[in-house]
């Protein structure tokens, strides 16, 4: 196994069928094992540049994209501690593990939060999120485009307008983190104000480097918030980006990875075959858990097309299929925190082909059979 996981001389042999970190492409590896000039440097700059270039085609936004060293969840820490006042409640639209750990960090950062569920496995439905903000007055919204542990994806389009109408000075954060990179989201035709992921989902680069989208409205209300910090002020990072820098010392290397793949899949496969690509692994998944009998966990029409969340409706023992297939040279993952083995979950998000879902599919349908016969 050992051989699998940590070949001397190539790495990781497994195949990733994960909700990230995801494979990564021999382009991008190629890419960040290039040296490098440092981050004080023009050649930097210029590439800090085209990052930024290439984040804002990828998320048709005029806004401004900041890149930070730190995996998504700094982000959500720093929407938190940058854009909630002292006296200013936010609400935190949960619907499943990454929501709740949103409010979480909310909770620990002392501010005034309240978060708003559903039972897990269904959407935020626009009525819901009007019900929940007419209970009281907020600032700052926080919800997730799409819930890596249940497997679905908010109504975006029709949920993010109707939170603009009701206060169209609420600033609205979204966590994009296991979609952004597979499904589109236009942040400015929905006036989403911060927009943010990791890089190891979707994007399909090494963990360790994290991308947000952040509007004029989110900038100039970091301004009159207090005690933001210090690593993740957003007018800090604002600032330096103004020069094509960030304010410490970033991943370089990630950088020039990133850079490598946002001109792929803008230039090379196009931002529409990319996203209808993951449109056709959703839906090829949803069908073979059909044709196997297993239900999927998300409520019908708001299944993920990156993540799909499955439940353990032939009552095989998940944790052992697991486990077979890693002997077979895949990794496939259980169910996320209170979840496990009530589902589990297929990755199909980043370079995977239709031909490698397949291929993958084939093998767990037959680790499936023998688990059921018992062998
Ligand atoms: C929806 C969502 N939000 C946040 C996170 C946390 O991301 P990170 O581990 O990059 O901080 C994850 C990780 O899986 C996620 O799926």
């Amino acid at each position: 196994m050992s051989d699998i996981h940590f070949n001397k001389e190539e790495g990781s042999k497994l195949k990733l069928f994960t909700p990230g970190p995801v494979y990564v492409p021999e382009r991008v590896l190629k890419a960040i094992s290039l040296p490098s000039d440092t981050h004080r440097s023009g050649p930097y700059s210029e590439m800090h540049a085209k990052a930024v270039e290439g984040l804002q085609k990828l998320l048709y936004t005029e806004n401004k994209c900041l890149i930070f060293t730190s995996s998504a969840t700094g982000i959500m820490e720093a929407c938190v501690r940058n854009l909630l006042k002292s006296d200013e409640k936010g609400l935190f639209l949960s619907i499943g593990a990454f929501g709740d750990r949103w409010y979480q960090v909310g909770e620990t950062n002392g501010k005034n939060v309240v978060k708003e569920t559903v039972e897990w496995g269904k959407p935020i439905i626009p009525e819901l999120a009007q019900e929940a903000l007419s209970k009281d007055k907020y600032s700052v919204v926080f919800l997730q485009s799409n819930e890596t542990s249940t497997g679905v994806y908010n109504p975006m389009e029709d949920l993010i307008p109707v939170i603009k109408d009701h206060d169209p000075n609420l600033i609205v954060c979204v966590d994009a983190t296991s979609s952004m990179a597979g499904i589109k989201l236009e942040i400015d035709k929905l006036g989403i104000d911060v927009c943010l992921a990791s890089v190891q989902k979707c994007l399909a680069l090494p963990p360790g480097l994290a991308v947000c989208s952040i509007s004029d409205a989110a900038i100039e209300k970091a301004g009159q918030v207090k005690n933001r910090g210090y690593y993740f002020d957003f007018l800090t990072l604002v600032k330096k980006n103004k020069v094509n820098q960030t304010p410490n010392t970033p991943p370089i290397p990630q950088i020039r990875g990133l850079v490598t793949q946002l001109d792929y899949i803008l230039n090379e496969e196009g931002l529409e075959k990319r996203f209808q690509r993951h449109t056709q692994l959703g839906k090829r998944t949803r069908m073979w858990a059909r044709d196997m009998n297993i239900e999927m966990f998300p409520e019908k029409g708001y299944e993920s097309n990156t993540v799909s969340t499955m439940k353990n409706t032939l009552n095989i023992d998940y944790a052992e299929m697991v486990n077979r297939m890693l002997l077979k040279g895949y990794r496939i993952v259980n169910g996320y925190g209170s979840l496990v083995n009530k589902t589990f979950r297929i990755g199909h998000m980043g370079e995977i082909s239709l031909k490698d879902l397949e291929n993958m599919l084939k093998i767990l349908t037959d680790v499936i059979a023998k688990l059921r016969l018992n062998a």
